[in-house]
């Protein structure tokens, strides 16, 4: 049964927000909103006027403000450090990390709905939170839930689809290819043919992006058993919520691996809209390719080893030194080892971060949780380990960012559980991505966000322009 901590809660932390205003871990007074009707579709029907008409204003009061200049260092580098994209549902800031609609990783764990008391936040209620900005009751997650539930089913084609490829294909090639496959039922699509207006597209954007993030965990988990377990599927199970179901179908019953993957599936779902898969997505559905589209896009940069699957990187990596140096290895070895990597001109998997400049939260929360579930687990000590020799000698040796970000942590807590296949790691990424990706789509259709289409210049533009600056 879920547990609801939501609105009795936030009295409390209110009140102990302002006692313990000077305890660094104090809950901030959260400034959060609710409201009680149960089908979010109407929910967003009614909040979007009023987005609409702030987003005029914006443009019409402040469209010539200027937001910082742009160097040849910003066009060589990636676009670090340029603003340029409007992105509701997270943002990001360089110390402090990820903020989901206003609200830290640490508060969603208080106020987000729970499916035990002191549990790990329901991935329903995030969803609802990104896409509403308010915090939902339990009636509102249950109702969530439900929705979610009525709209799992994949057809048949998509299996056969992935079957044609060859089984070890990689599992976000084969989890890519399902969700291309999904894409001959989008709602989009087909009411584009039709000729629909331009002010109704975030309807059928709502239907499909909601259908994509129900069907997602099937075909991921398909994917996992036929690799994996010999094609041996198993059914979904009605009576469990999002994160606990898709750790079900992936054939793990333990209630500790259920909480672990609502944790999982709520801090990798967002990260505002400069990352790779996030403004993938974002570009790809500016063209008005519908939301299975602009997924599949999504998901072919988060398989990256710089982006996504920097997660399974990690956990090899991790695999590596325990088999050069063992499990009890010391943090001199374990430096060396580090060092080695680097000299190669390789990356050390899970340090650094195109913009966090200090711990990654979403670290520091599976980190809490491995201290309360596993914390005599060798690889765990091993990850902490590192991040001690990462502060301490690398970041002056190599002059590095030396701070991990989430890939650091997460594949030694599901390798303790049982999931130890580190190749299909960014898969999870993936299915926790929908979440945050596809709430946002809703938005941008919503709102009307424009063809994205930045300006391009060739060196000899640059050279030429700076000769004459
Ligand atoms: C994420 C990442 C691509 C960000 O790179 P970035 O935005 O260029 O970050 P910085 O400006 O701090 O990088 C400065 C330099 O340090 C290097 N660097 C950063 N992190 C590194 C790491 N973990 N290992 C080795 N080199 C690293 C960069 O490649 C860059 O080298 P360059 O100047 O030769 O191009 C980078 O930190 C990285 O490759 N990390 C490892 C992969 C990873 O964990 N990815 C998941 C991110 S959530």
């Amino acid at each position: 049964m879920v547990f609801y901590r939501g609105v009795s809660l936030l009295s409390k932390l209110r009140s102990r927000a302002v006692q313990q205003t000077n305890l660094s871990n104090s809950v901030r007074w959260l400034q959060v909103q609710t409201s009680s009707g149960l089908d979010l579709r109407s929910e967003l029907q009614e909040l979007i006027p009023e987005q609409q008409d702030r987003l005029k204003k914006l443009k019409s009061e402040h469209g010539k403000v200027q937001l910082g200049n742009i160097t040849v260092d910003m066009v060589l580098g990636g676009m670090r450090g340029m603003t340029g994209l409007l992105w509701e549902t997270s943002l990001l800031d360089p110390d402090e990390g990820i903020r989901f609609r206003g609200l830290s990783i640490y508060e969603c764990q208080k106020v987000l709905p729970a499916a035990k008391p002191g549990g790990e936040p329901l991935p329903e209620g995030l969803l609802w939170l990104l896409l509403t900005g308010k915090v939902p009751s339990k009636e509102q997650v249950d109702s969530l839930s439900q929705e979610l539930r009525s709209r799992a089913t994949v057809p048949d084609h998509v299996y056969k689809t992935i079957d044609a490829l060859p089984v070890t294909a990689h599992p976000m090639t084969q989890f890519a290819t399902g969700v291309m496959a999904l894409q001959v039922q989008s709602e989009f699509q087909k009411a584009y043919e039709k000729g629909i207006h331009k002010s109704k597209l975030w309807e059928p954007t709502y239907e499909d992006s909601m259908s994509l993030i129900a069907q997602v965990p099937l075909v991921a988990a398909y994917v996992y058993r036929r690799m994996y377990k010999n094609g041996n599927t198993i059914p979904k199970d009605d009576s469990l919520d999002y994160g606990a179901n898709f750790a079900h179908m992936l054939g793990f019953s333990s209630s500790d691996m259920h909480e672990l993957m609502k944790l999982y599936v709520t801090i990798h779902s967002d990260h505002e809209g400069g990352n790779v898969s996030a403004h993938t997505g974002h570009l790809v559905a500016s063209a008005l390719s519908d939301p299975y589209l602009s997924f599949a896009a999504a998901l072919n940069g988060l398989a990256g080893p710089l982006h996504g699957l920097a997660n399974q990187e990690v956990l090899l990596w991790i695999k590596s030194v325990v088999e050069e140096c063992g499990e009890n290895i010391s943090k001199e070895q374990l430096k060396d080892y580090a060092w080695k990597t680097l000299k190669s001109g390789k990356v050390v998997p899970g340090f650094g971060h195109g913009v966090l400049r200090k711990t990654d939260p979403r670290y520091t929360c599976q980190r809490e949780f491995a201290l309360k579930h596993l914390p005599e687990d060798p690889l765990f000590q091993l990850v902490a380990k590192l991040y001690e020799v990462f502060l301490q000698f690398l970041q002056n040796l190599a002059k590095l960012n030396p701070w991990p970000n989430v890939d650091a942590h997460s594949g030694v807590l599901l390798n303790y559980y049982g999931l130890t296949e580190a190749r299909y790691y960014t898969v999870l990424f993936g299915v926790s991505r929908a979440l945050g990706i596809c709430s946002q789509l809703i938005w941008d259709r919503a709102l009307g966000l424009p063809l994205e289409r930045p300006k391009s210049v060739t060196m000899e533009w640059l050279e030429n322009h700076c000769k004459k600056a």
